[in-house]
């Protein structure tokens, strides 16, 4: 089968390899490194999480990563239109299109929330400004406790950080999304190295790396292995079809099993950092590390607090982490925004305003879940998540559902349904590591992602 020419004429495309990898680890690292994993790793006990975390993202994670690059790069177009064309190609069934759908729901789920947690972000700039360095454990709980009580502060920052991701959105791919995350990126690596070293100084170093780094095998269950593949795939944006949307602006000289796993390791590196970055002073300070979401705002707050020059470092660290929320939004929002441009003939920013605009309104409730609606249990009475918020329930159903469906689909999809010729032609392996990558994808990622499923509906 002769490989397809080239990209698609009149589609914008990342200016070449360095646009594309900055653009892609700016949709991976995000909220998920420096708030989620901790807090994950906090409540599953820390070692053992890890460890399973790792695994999972070298063997399941960074195949799949190349599976979805891969048809989004054959199909340039939206990640719908792109499978469809694949499906053409392969003369599949049309079924499989429902990855694109699966992704489109979780991406929007997810933003609805990640928007209001970068809203924290953005309220812990005033608060950083106005003298953070000075604060201490109770505080440190106390502002953090104060913000949740203040609803219409956190529904005004997520309205401001989700008219930040339309408007960079709206700009289109090389003028908005790429020149945004050349400069931003590198920044928030240096300073979150710095902040690291910073705790492992000022911090309780030696526990702290003994519950990151020695896995504590009694921790091991069901629920961890489910914590830690869901994060693995929110983490590197897999099962979103963002990696499909991001592919499809790729160009054919850019080697796919490389840049992948750049992506995924650049990706696990900042998790790992910030955990360092964490866990020395929450073990230093008394505080907890199974407190959830809240994690990282009581935490490094205190490390700011003992630090020379605190409220500066504390400002320019939350712009950064702003910066980086940000980077990894838009790309949540291109997902619908370049399907829906194929759809209707309205301007970038309409559709890209449309979008974020049905996203706000459903992140409304997310912002009440922490204070005004904290008692609404949903499914209280059902046998099934019977504590979860409407924040818990969005995430399950986004990371613990759409995710692990769509993963396992996409699996089966490039190593069972695509014929060889057009995976091997677009991943350019020779024999050997081809069929690495294929085993990894048969062997490893559909048991994990069908065990991941029946653990989620509780068969497990
Ligand atoms: N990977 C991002 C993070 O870790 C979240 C994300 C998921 C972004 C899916 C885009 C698509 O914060």
């Amino acid at each position: 089968m002769p490989s397809r020419s080239l990209d698609a004429p009149g589609r914008g495309h990342w200016s070449g390899r360095t646009a594309f990898i900055l653009a892609a680890v700016g949709s991976a690292v995000g909220l998920g490194n420096f708030w989620r994993f901790p807090y994950l790793a906090g409540e599953n006990g820390g070692g053992a999480f890890v460890l399973v975390y790792l695994v999972c993202v070298l063997l399941v994670a960074t195949p799949l990563v190349m599976a979805e690059l891969l048809i989004g790069r054959r199909g340039q177009a939206s990640a719908v239109a792109s499978l469809r064309r694949l499906i053409d190609e392969a003369g599949a069934k049309g079924l499989w299109v429902a990855i694109g759908w699966f992704g489109m729901l979780a991406g929007f789920l997810v933003l609805s929330f990640y928007s209001v947690i970068a809203g924290w972000i953005l309220l812990y700039l005033p608060k950083a400004a106005a003298g953070l360095g000075a604060v201490d454990a109770g505080e440190a709980g106390a502002l953090f406790e104060g913000m949740l009580r203040d609803p219409a502060a956190m529904m005004t920052a997520h309205a401001l950080f989700m008219i930040l991701t339309v408007v960079i959105v709206g700009g289109g791919i090389g003028g908005g999304i790429e020149r945004a995350v050349r400069v931003l990126m590198p920044a928030f690596f240096l300073l979150l190295i710095f902040l690291a070293i910073f705790a492992l100084i000022i911090g309780d170093a030696a526990t702290g790396l003994a519950f990151l780094f020695s896995p504590d095998f009694s921790k091991l269950s069901a629920d961890v292995f489910l914590s830690a593949l869901s994060q693995a795939f929110f983490s590197v944006s897999l099962g979103f079809a963002a990696l499909i949307t991001y592919g499809s602006y790729l160009r054919r000289d850019v080697e796919i099993p490389q840049t992948s796993l750049v992506v995924t390791l650049t990706d696990t590196l900042v998790a790992l950092v910030a955990g360092l970055a964490i866990f020395p002073i929450v073990f230093a300070f008394g505080l907890q590390p199974t407190q959830g979401p809240g994690l990282i705002f009581v935490t490094l707050p205190v490390a700011f607090g003992q630090m020379p020059f605190g409220g500066l470092i504390a400002l320019i660290f939350f712009v950064l982490a702003a910066i980086a929320a940000l980077t990894s939004s838009i790309s949540l929002l291109e997902i619908i925004v370049s399907w829906l441009e194929e759809k209707v003939r309205w301007p970038r920013i309409v559709s890209a305003g449309a979008v974020g605009l049905a996203c706000f309104a459903l992140g409304i409730a997310t912002v009440l879940s922490f204070n005004a609606w904290s008692d609404v249990r949903p499914l209280a009475g059902t046998g099934l998540l019977e504590s979860a918020t409407l924040f818990d329930l969005k995430d399950f159903i986004a990371t613990k559902v759409c995710l692990p469906i769509g993963g396992l689909m996409i699996a089966v999809f490039v190593a069972f349904i695509l014929p060889r010729p057009i995976t091997q032609d677009e991943l350019g392996l020779g024999d050997g590591a081809f069929a690495l990558w294929r085993l990894l994808v048969a062997g490893a990622a559909i048991p994990a992602t069908i065990g991941v499923l029946l653990i989620s509906v509780g068969l497990i």
